[in-house]
């Protein structure tokens, strides 16, 4: 295991960059060319094998290619209709999975509407948003990341280079999120009394925008692209209390945190808390493109073709889904104990290195949602973007596949399924990077 370069692999990447347009794809991005996969393993097209710690973005929680009954669905679907104009005529299918999808959901949810990808789903709940409350703006949080078309554009605030040259954007005012290890206010949780909830009354809801004219506010559950955050339980209680006095939607989104990553279906529910509009997408598909926007029912609909789109329901991507979905429900109590088994087992390991070794700075997850971000040294907390860049390239070189997130922190997101052996192995890379960049042996910071 480990990566052998070649000329295929250096033939492909020169022809993607000659005619591909704009990727998130980088000087610092991995050779990775992928040709197949199988559970925790991925393959290049030179044969490299590599344990999968990405999920290849938090999409392939059941494991990387899906389930034998998910590709077994998608064949039969494909051989019998692949479209249907799902939004301009009826099919049976779309609907049997939004039925199904709702029973994930608390009760009172009873409506969901059918895209291609998280931002669209971002993209639908910011309509019915505005439609329903007839309020024109929108709330989110620094570091978030609601996607990258311009509605959804507006709510992200993660990068500058997200936003740069792309405005004037949809409005949004946005907040602190609760980033405990460098919190926005110079503060320690819990003596903090909570600092960022109350800037929000005092501040983004007194003097930013009225309240009354906020029609949602849009929160992560846990922080992904932004850094894989976990606030505390009562920030998240203190923003669904502000959403509530003040009669605005909260939306969920649970694009990266949804279906199982972080043990639950929906990460929202490890703070007792429910929004009025979830959105998801990656992993729903099972490697199909699908987003999903669910509402309350209560909150009602928008008119016929005031929101709609071709390709949403499409009858393949639904049929992945639905085989995923049953294969989830019918092994939920294991999914749900291997996240919390192996998130803990992962947890364990980071405490470790973090004790062990100077630039890991903070370790934090929820089920196998977890992050870990470095730092030039632990006293100054300068994010040290050079190491993780280091560490993330080392471990390629050994064979651990992995994702960057925030200034300088890395995602662990294997798929759920992944066995213990695998993951231990992955992370005696990730150990071994680590120790090699913060012995200064791989470029320096
Ligand atoms: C929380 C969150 N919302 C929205 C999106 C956008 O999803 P997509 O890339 O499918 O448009 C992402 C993607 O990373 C995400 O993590």
């Amino acid at each position: 295991m480990g990566f052998k370069p070649s000329k295929k692999i250096d033939r492909v990447i020169q022809r993607d960059r000659k005619v591909l347009m704009t990727t998130t794809k980088g000087s610092d991005t991995v050779p990775f060319v992928a040709a197949k996969g199988d559970g925790e393993f991925v393959y290049d097209i030179s044969g490299n094998r590599f344990i999968d710690f990405s999920s290849f973005i938090a999409v392939y929680n059941l494991g990387v290619n899906s389930t034998g009954v998910v590709r077994e669905a998608i064949k039969r679907q494909a051989g019998r209709l692949m479209h249907s104009a799902f939004t301009d005529y009826y099919a049976e299918e779309p609907v049997r999975f939004a039925e199904n999808l709702l029973t994930m959901f608390p009760d009172g949810f009873g409506r969901v509407f059918f895209s291609n990808s998280g931002t669209e789903a971002n993209e639908a709940a910011i309509k019915f948003a505005r439609y329903l409350t007839k309020r024109q703006y929108l709330m989110g949080f620094y570091g978030g990341f609601h996607g990258r078309t311009m509605g959804s554009l507006s709510l992200t605030a993660s990068k500058n280079v997200q936003r740069e040259r792309f405005g004037p954007f949809a409005g949004a005012v946005h907040a602190p999120y609760a980033y405990c290890y460098r919190c926005p206010f110079g503060k320690e949780y819990p003596s903090c009394g909570l600092a960022c909830v109350d800037y929000i009354k005092k501040t983004t809801l007194s003097k930013d925008v009225s309240p009354r004219e906020v029609s949602a506010i849009f929160l992560e559950p846990v922080q992904g692209e932004g850094g894989y955050i976990v606030p505390p339980a009562d920030f998240v209680r203190g923003i669904r209390e502000i959403a509530s006095d003040n009669g605005i939607l909260l939306v969920a989104d649970e694009v990266q945190s949804g279906y199982m990553r972080t043990g639950k279906f929906l990460a929202l529910d490890h703070f007792a808390v429910k929004a009025d509009i979830y959105t998801m997408a990656k992993a729903v598909g099972a490697g199909l493109p699908m987003g999903v926007t669910v509402a309350r029912s209560s909150l009602g609909d928008m008119p016929e073709g005031a929101h709609s789109n071709t390709f949403g329901g499409n009858l393949v991507a639904v049929a992945a889904a639905q085989a995923q979905l049953g294969y989830l429900k019918s092994h939920m109590a294991s999914l749900e104990s291997q996240s919390k088994h192996k998130g803990r087992l992962i947890m364990k390991r980071l405490e470790m290195l973090k004790e062990r070794y100077e630039i890991v700075g903070d370790v934090r997850g929820l089920g196998m949602m977890i992050g870990i971000e470095f730092v030039r040294d632990k006293k100054s907390k300068q994010p040290a973007e050079a190491h993780r860049n280091a560490v993330l390239r080392e471990c390629f070189y050994n064979g651990l596949l992995m994702l960057p997130c925030g200034v300088s922190s890395l995602r662990i997101i294997p798929p759920i399924t992944i066995s213990i052996k695998s993951l231990e192995s992955g992370l005696d890379i990730l150990e071994s990077a680590i120790s090699k960049s913060n012995k200064g042996n791989l470029p320096k910071a």
